[in-house]
C-alpha cells in the first residue's frame, strides 16, 4: 500500500468535498442585482462536486481498503480546509476561486505520486477528469470574481 499517495489522494477528496460544503453556501447566500446568475452558477459548482467525491472515495477504498475512508479523520480534514475559507478571499467568488485553484495544486500533487504505484492510468484518468472540471470551475469563477 502506497500511504503518500493514499494521503494525497485524501487530501483530493477533502478539497473537493468541502468545495461542495462551502458552493452550497454560497449557493443559499448569493444576494444583491446578480443574485439569481450566482445562484444557478454556485449550484452547477456544487453539483458537479458530487460525482467526484464518490468516484475519489472509490479509488480511495480499491487501493487503501475500508480503513482509508475513515469518516470522522475524513471529516476533519474538511473542517480545516471550511475553517481557512473564510480568509480566502473578500467575495464568495475570490474564496471560489482560490479553493478550485488549491484543489487543482492538491489533484497535481497526487498525481505525480503516481509513478511506479498500481493501476497509474486508472487513477490518472480519474484525476484528469477531475482537472479538466476544476479548471472549467476556475474560469466561470474568475469571470465572476473579475466584477
Ligand atoms: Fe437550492
Amino acid at each position: 500500500m502506497n500511504n503518500d499517495l493514499i494521503n494525497a489522494l485524501l487530501g483530493v477528496w477533502a478539497a473537493i468535498r468541502a468545495e461542495h460544503q462551502l458552493f452550497w453556501t454560497y449557493h443559499w447566500r448569493s444576494k444583491g442585482a446578480p443574485y439569481y446568475g450566482d445562484h444557478l452558477l454556485w449550484q452547477r459548482l456544487y453539483e458537479a462536486r458530487v460525482p467526484e467525491i464518490d468516484r475519489m472515495a472509490e479509488v480511495i477504498m480499491a487501493i487503501g481498503g475500508p480503513s482509508a475512508v475513515d469518516p470522522m479523520r475524513s471529516w476533519v480534514a474538511v473542517s480545516d480546509i471550511i475553517n481557512r475559507s473564510e480568509k480566502l478571499g473578500s467575495t464568495d467568488a475570490t474564496r471560489g476561486v482560490a479553493l478550485v485553484a488549491d484543489t487543482l495544486n492538491r489533484i497535481d500533487a497526487a498525481n505525480e505520486m503516481l509513478a511506479g504505484a498500481a493501476n497509474t492510468l486508472a487513477i490518472n484518468n480519474v484525476l484528469a477528469g477531475f482537472a479538466d472540471k476544476h479548471l472549467e470551475a476556475l474560469y466561470l469563477l474568475r469571470q465572476r470574481a473579475a466584477q
